[in-house]
């Protein structure tokens, strides 16, 4: 496993051409004193070029939201692995919940894409999660680890993944699970990534839903725990750069 931690900012949909100030302010903020943390943003579609430019040599990576599986074709506003690529991008968030749950994106289309990401060398962040609903009636380790076994094509088997652990109710609401309940999903995460991949399987597995600067050093302190997937408050540079230095 990689003893780095990874801290990814989620832009969502949000942001424009001034977003490119939150990058300046992180790089004047890393060039001041190295980041113990692999940093990655994961701004809109249309904003990866530039936010790949405003970056160049800082120690910052640049991601997209989601990709089409297929690598080019008749998929009107569809946008594939390779072309983000091209763009600049070297990371790619897959199954995000409000895809599969919004977008009712199965794990089967999420493998595909999964498999896309692999072919066009982006790094994928794939991501599970329970229901309110679902934990509430006892299923929630049932659940993820369903997501994980199906969510996951062979062709992870002995390559290095990273996945992420986001509770659909955390999610912008301000109330995350304890740093246990996080601890005992991140196992049965790992475990779920074992069975499917093998022992040797590298994954990350962050966690994501309300993280913020007060929350934040709980949370990646917590066993099993290897990042941060961060939504709301990556759009700040202040309070992701409070994050990143929890590290
Ligand atoms: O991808 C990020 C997650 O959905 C978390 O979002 O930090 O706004 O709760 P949030």
């Amino acid at each position: 496993k990689q003893s780095v931690k990874l801290i990814a900012g989620n832009w969502k949909m949000n942001g424009s051409a001034a977003s490119l100030a939150e990058i300046e302010a992180m790089k004047a903020d890393a060039a001041m004193s190295p980041w113990q943390a692999e940093v990655v943003v994961f701004p809109p579609a249309p904003l990866i070029d530039r936010v790949s430019r405003a970056v160049g040599t800082a120690p910052i990576g640049v991601g997209a939201q989601d990709c089409r599986a297929e690598a080019s074709g008749a998929f009107t506003g569809c946008v594939s692995a390779e072309i983000l690529h091209d763009a600049g991008a070297r990371w790619v968030i897959l199954g995000h919940s409000e895809r599969r749950h919004g977008l009712r994106e199965t794990d089967a289309v999420v493998a595909a894409k999964v498999e896309g990401a692999l072919r066009a060398g982006l790094h994928p962040i794939v991501c599970v999660g329970e229901t309110l609903e679902q934990r509430d009636a006892g299923q929630a380790e049932a659940v993820v680890a369903a997501q994980v076994t199906a969510s996951l094509p062979e062709a992870l088997s002995g390559r290095d993944f990273t996945l992420a652990y986001e509770p659909v109710w955390a999610i912008g609401s301000g109330r995350t699970p304890t740093t246990e309940e996080i601890a005992r999903m991140h196992a049965v995460i790992a475990d779920a990534v074992a069975a499917r991949l093998g022992e040797a399987a590298v994954a990350r597995i962050l966690y994501g839903g309300s993280v913020n600067p007060t929350n934040a050093p709980d949370i990646l302190a917590t066993p099993g725990v290897d990042g941060a997937l961060v939504g709301g408050a990556s759009l700040k540079a202040e309070d992701f750069l409070a994050i990143i230095r929890a590290v």
